[in-house]
């Protein structure tokens, strides 16, 4: 083991990011209207009557907007070139995003130079697809000048040698990148880089603050082949509407610990077919807190009856940002009718020959340019989408609750009098703009 990997594998855990405890609750986004990139809503600029009681109608308090001391490339260059750094990304698309978003900082960091990420994705999806399938090139490299260095191609003396691997990934607490990364980087002039997962980068210089928020939300944005792909499915969705990413897949259940009652068998059994070696239902007093922690995937039945206490009417347009894994969603579809997914709405053979990340990029950017959205969880997607949102001045945005609605259904709450403490938990988080975990320092709160 290099020694910086081992320094990273082995350095005790500090602390950890605050946002692990942060109550996955609600929260609204917004900045000044700025013109779509692509379409403009019939009826987003529409304001509800007043005394509505739909979420949206809400006056806020409170709106986040991306702060601007980022938004000019910083005056500080680096005062020196120490190397090349390749960055490599596994996972989902919005996994690979976030480690890629982690490692622009570093790069910057470290004063190195960035040649093409390397998105891992075999694990995850079977496939290969690389940064380019998915992101345009030239579009990154024009935006994040100023802020770090980009380039395509290795000088000739370093490009026939592998990159020392650097792996940071199973490091929890906070460390040192210069101290613990910069030797290898010095030492080999080029290093690939997997950034740890849950880094905490606020002490990071203003210049690597900079660079992280530059080159995660103003430097990403599809290439033209899944963009036009997007934007075709875009437009045969009926406007206004609703984007909702539901997670009630097996995996993700699985994974959650949280046992439910009232699935049908065919759920159950993929449930347990998903459940690996310590992945056991938690029972007990260990369930009760676990739930009320707000850690158990909310069913699309309770979805449905949370969306309905925040009075969105079951009429709406609703584009099912999800795999094709969801089960029991009959519970949702009884109440919400009208409902699309992209499996519907794509020609077949253009959706059998799709990649699995380029599906994932169709819904990230139709839910990223919806009239709503709204997420039943607060995974990696959700967290790009709703920054995303944020930097285009959308600000009908939600994160469910599963705190609040477990703790009320705990404490024996159900029907009209739980859909009154739905509402009200929502709707001051919604006003008062809380919960939000949006990178502080990129996004910044206004009072209205
Ligand atoms: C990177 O450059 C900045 C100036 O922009 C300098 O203050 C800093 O010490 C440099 N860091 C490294 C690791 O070279
Ligand atoms: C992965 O892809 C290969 C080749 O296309 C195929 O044979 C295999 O069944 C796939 N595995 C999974 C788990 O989908
Ligand atoms: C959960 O319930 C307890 C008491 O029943 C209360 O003190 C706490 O504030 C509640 N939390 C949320 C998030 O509703």
């Amino acid at each position: 083991m290099s020694p910086a990997a081992a320094w990273c594998a082995q350095h005790r855990l500090r602390f950890l990011l605050p946002s692990l405890f942060l109550a996955p609750v609600l929260f609204f986004l917004l900045s000044p209207p700025s013109s779509p990139p692509v379409f403009s809503l019939p009826a987003s600029g529409e304001v509800p009557p007043s005394g509505s009681r739909l979420i949206w109608a809400q006056r806020r308090l409170v709106e986040w907007r991306p702060c601007e001391w980022w938004r000019t490339a910083p005056v500080q260059a680096p005062s020196r070139r120490n190397g090349y750094i390749r960055i490599d990304c596994y996972g989902g698309l919005n996994q690979l995003r976030r480690d890629l978003c982690d490692g622009i900082g570093v790069a910057r960091l470290l004063n190195a130079t960035m040649v093409l990420p390397k998105f891992e994705v075999a694990a995850y999806w079977n496939e290969s697809s690389g940064f380019a399938d998915v992101f345009d090139v030239e579009y990154f490299i024009e935006q994040t000048r100023g802020y770090v260095e980009v380039v395509k191609d290795l000088p000739a003396e370093i490009a026939s040698k592998e990159p020392f691997k650097v792996d940071c990934s199973k490091r929890k607490g906070h460390f040192d990148y210069v101290e613990s990364v910069l030797p290898a980087l010095l030492e080999h002039q080029y290093i690939s880089l997997t950034p740890a997962m849950n880094q905490r980068r606020d002490r990071n210089p203003s210049y690597a603050k900079a660079s992280y928020c530059q080159g995660c939300y103003s430097a990403l944005r599809l290439n033209k082949n899944v963009q036009s792909k997007a934007v075709e499915l875009l437009q045969t969705i009926p406007k206004p509407f609703l984007s909702l990413h539901l997670r009630f897949e097996p995996d993700m259940v699985a994974y959650s610990r949280c046992a439910y009652t009232g699935l049908s068998s065919k759920s159950m059994d993929s449930i347990e077919a998903a459940r690996g070696e310590g992945r056991k239902v938690l029972t007990g007093d260990a369930a009760r807190l676990w739930r009320n922690r707000g850690k158990c995937p909310l069913t699309p039945s309770e979805t449905a009856f949370i969306l309905q206490a925040l009075d969105i009417p079951t009429n709406t347009n609703i584009y099912l940002a999800a795999g094709d894994g969801l089960m029991e969603l009959e519970g949702f579809t009884s109440i919400y009718k009208n409902i699309y997914t992209k499996s519907s709405l794509l020609a077949h053979e253009d959706f059998e020959n799709m990649h699995g990340n380029t599906k994932a990029a169709l819904d990230y950017y139709v839910s990223v340019n919806s009239d709503a959205y709204i997420a039943t969880f607060f995974g990696n997607m959700d967290k790009m989408v709703t920054a995303m949102r944020t930097m285009q001045g959308l600000q009908k945005t939600l994160v469910l609750s599963r705190r609040a609605f477990a703790n009320y259904t705990a404490a024996g709450l159900a029907g009209e009098q739980l859909a009154k403490a739905m509402w009200d938990a929502h709707r001051e988080a919604y006003i008062r703009g809380r919960g939000s975990a949006l990178p502080e320092y990129c996004f910044c709160e206004f009072k209205l």
